[in-house]
């Protein structure tokens, strides 16, 4: 897992919890790399799923609720980061539909050793996508909140539903992102 995804954790982390609390968390756990990340290095995904639950643990918000609200602070980061994305696309399904033909294809040319999940999509009408996520990485939680994040930033009301799903190998979720009525 990029070290994007650690330093941004942990900034999220500590704007909400401050800076102290955040390496006492660091302190607490046993991590190969002693807490600290490079934004363009590599890491295990152990150790992310290990700082979120210690976080968990000292919080006391859920896991997942952590999970959720890293993807609405991630998101926020990618549109500074990479506007030109976004700028091109009408409406969050627009946008939810380029993540895997697009913009995962440009974070892969630009990070050959990234993990990234797979999507597959399909258009319910004009007003409706199925998103199906699949990764060998439990985050269904994160993406959620990268779609709920995607929502709210093209302005138009949608439903999301989150649908648990069964795979062989890994894990999986589908979501239905919908135009309110
Ligand atoms: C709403 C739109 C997006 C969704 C739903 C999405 C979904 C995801 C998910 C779920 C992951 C976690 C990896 C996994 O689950 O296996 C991920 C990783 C990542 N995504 Fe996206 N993504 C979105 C937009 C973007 C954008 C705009 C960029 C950057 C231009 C981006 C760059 C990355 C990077 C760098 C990673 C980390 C790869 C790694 O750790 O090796 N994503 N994305």
């Amino acid at each position: 897992m990029k070290g994007l995804v650690f330093t941004e954790l942990l900034e999220m982390a500590e704007a909400a919890v401050g800076e102290e609390v955040v390496d006492e968390v660091l302190d607490g756990l046993e991590l190969e790399t002693g807490g600290a990340y490079s934004s363009v290095g590599s890491y295990p995904c152990s150790e992310l799923f290990a700082i979120v639950g210690a976080l968990s643990e000292k919080t006391g918000m859920s896991g997942e609720a952590l999970q959720v609200a890293f993807g609405h602070w991630m998101f926020d980061r990618f549109v500074v980061g990479y506007p030109a994305f976004f700028e091109s696309k009408r409406s969050a399904l627009e946008m939810l539909d380029a993540i895997e033909g697009e913009v995962h294809v440009e974070v892969r040319k630009l990070y050959p050793d990234a993990e990234l999940p797979r999507f597959e999509t399909e258009w319910l009408g004009e007003d409706a996508l199925q998103m199906d996520y699949r990764s060998p990485r439990p985050l269904m939680a994160f993406c959620r909140g990268l779609v709920e994040a995607c929502v709210k930033h093209f302005e138009q009301p949608m439903d999301i539903e989150e649908h648990a799903s069964e795979q062989v190998e890994g894990h999986g979720a589908r979501f239905v992102i919908r135009r309110a009525a």
